[in-house]
């Protein structure tokens, strides 16, 4: 214990010093109780100083966060922006393509006008499906592939009962470089099936095992002649799946439908 002389109890009542912890301390005084508010208030203040400055970074990093944000947000309404732009140029397009072959005197380019303004008009509309979706860089395949289909059965088999245009498998998630060509090689084949058969069109999404994915269009139609070559056909739907097959790393396999009976084309993807 700390026994106090009555010259130290003396000075020890004299000082105080104002602020720092708000306890009373004089001025030089030697006592153990007095040392320890002086360390302590050294301590606060150091706190204090720390304190100053977290409240400084913090306050920058939400102004870098607003930053971010707004960049963000404008970013997102110039995809928007430039997405709406293409839809419409395509739809020009598809329009100016529809009114040449309708001037035209010569019905075989005519009707390749129209065979034209079709596909750009497809090409809007796997675009438009990718935009309703609002995923940037990938993409549900199989429900994009069923808004692509109730379209195509919409506008081409005209409600008819005994054609059926289906999706099936299972959904699988695939980046959007992917998924516009293989929407593009999907509606080919689809026409194609529309065209050429009669009854029911299966378009199938499926896991591979061991070999990857796939995507094929079935139908139950008269189906294709043999030895056909997918290269050496008058037609043009061929070869744009055939090069897009390509530009997806892809393999194209063709072969008969269910049964043996009618055609069916499949696109292989690791
Ligand atoms: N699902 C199918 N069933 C039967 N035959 C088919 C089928 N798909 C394609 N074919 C045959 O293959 C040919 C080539 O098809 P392709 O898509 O290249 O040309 P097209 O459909 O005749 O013309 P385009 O696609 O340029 O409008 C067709 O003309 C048709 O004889
Ligand atoms: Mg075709």
């Amino acid at each position: 214990m700390n026994i106090l002389s009555r010259a130290q109890l003396a000075a020890h009542r004299k000082g105080t010093t104002p602020g720092g912890t708000g306890l009373h301390k004089p001025a030089n005084c030697g006592l153990a109780t007095c040392s320890a508010i002086t360390m302590h208030e050294r301590e606060l203040k150091k706190h204090r100083a720390t304190e100053a400055k977290l409240r400084k970074s913090l306050a920058s990093e939400h102004a870098l966060l607003r930053q971010q944000d707004e960049l963000i947000q404008r970013q997102d309404v110039l995809s928007k922006e430039s997405e709406h732009r293409l839809l419409n140029g395509l739809q020009l397009i598809a329009s100016l393509l529809a009114l040449q072959s309708r001037a035209t005197a010569n019905p075989e380019a005519a009707a390749q006008l129209t065979i034209a303004a079709n596909r750009v008009a497809t090409l809007g509309r796997i675009h438009r499906h990718l935009h309703a979706l609002d995923h940037a860089d990938s993409v549900d395949f199989k429900s994009y592939l069923e808004k692509l289909c109730h379209d195509l059965s919409e506008m081409a088999l005209n409600g008819s009962p005994e054609r059926v245009l289906a999706v099936e498998g299972s959904e699988r998630r695939i980046a959007t470089v992917t998924a516009i060509p293989l929407a593009f090689i999907a509606s080919e084949l689809i026409t194609n099936a529309i065209k050429y058969a009669k009854g029911r069109i299966t378009v199938r999404l499926e896991s591979r095992p061991g070999q990857g994915w796939a995507l094929s269009v079935v139908d139950d139609g008269p189906g294709l002649p043999e030895g056909f070559d997918p290269a050496a056909t008058h037609g043009l739907g061929m070869k744009i799946v055939s090069s897009l097959v390509r530009q997806i790393g892809g393999r194209l396999q063709i072969a008969r439908g269910d049964d043996g009976k009618g055609a069916r084309f499949t696109v292989l993807l690791a």
